[in-house]
């Protein structure tokens, strides 16, 4: 029987580019598993360019990210069968911008259009300790009020070793310095982990089978929410 296709929709925010080459990693790691087809694409500014500040090297940066990666909608999360949600650390938070791309998705939300997918959250901080957790906790906030199902990394999967220090059982976390730190094969393992784990769940999740006791649960609860 052939596989059915799963669509993983990997998100982020970034001002810098530093959240765009992490993107890139979850979405290798949800490419490995099979009938996954994996789309990358950034939430839009919504800051004046004064706000942003004049850094001709940044701009370019960005206009380079926005040929690359197309804009996202809120049809693309409808039709994704999991969603990674990428966010630099803002403030000890996750960025505005991304709160103002959830925050349109007050139909969907009614309608229950994200409910029972599954939802995965990476992060990109300037240094250890600075908000990271967070960031990618409080990410995980709406997420949870929209229905969605959230996906970590668990201890035996992340910790291969003492000094294993990309990632938490939260998300995958990458510590930039602000661009001035590249990325280690740790940062991208503990990505791609997340990314195959986003991918394998939302196969789960859209197995659909009439036979599966859960399949019906999980429908059940929609019906009668
Ligand atoms: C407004 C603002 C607030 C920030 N606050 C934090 C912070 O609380 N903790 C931290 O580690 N980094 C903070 N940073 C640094 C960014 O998280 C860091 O530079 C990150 O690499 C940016 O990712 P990007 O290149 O994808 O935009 C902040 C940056 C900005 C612009």
């Amino acid at each position: 029987m052939e596989k059915k296709k799963i669509k993983i929709l990997v998100l982020f925010y970034t001002r810098g580019g530093c959240t765009a080459d992490f993107a890139r990693e979850i979405g290798k790691g949800a490419e490995a598993i099979a009938g996954a087809e994996v789309s990358i694409k950034r939430i839009p500014e919504i800051l004046s360019r004064e706000a942003l500040g004049h850094d001709p090297e940044r701009a370019a940066r960005m206009d380079a990210i926005e040929k690359e990666f197309p804009e996202a909608t809120i049809e693309d999360l409808i039709e994704a069968d999991g969603v990674a949600f990428g966010t630099p650390v803002h403030f000890g938070s996750f960025a505005s911008q991304v709160k103002h791309f959830l925050d349109q998705l007050t139909l969907a939300w009614h309608q229950q259009k994200l409910v029972n997918k599954p939802a995965a959250v990476f992060c990109v901080g300037h240094g250890l300790h600075s908000g990271e957790e967070a960031a990618l906790l409080s990410l995980i906030i709406p997420l949870l009020n929209l229905g969605m199902i959230p996906v970590g990394i668990p201890y035996p999967i992340q910790s291969d070793a003492h000094d294993f220090d990309a990632g938490s059982p939260y998300g995958a976390i990458f510590i930039s310095a602000s661009g001035k730190r590249e990325m280690n094969d740790m940062d991208k393992k503990v990505a791609q982990i997340l990314g195959r784990r986003l991918a394998s769940m939302a196969t789960l999740l859209s197995c659909g089978c009439d036979a599966c006791g859960v399949c019906q649960e999980l429908t059940r609860t929609l019906k009668h929410p």
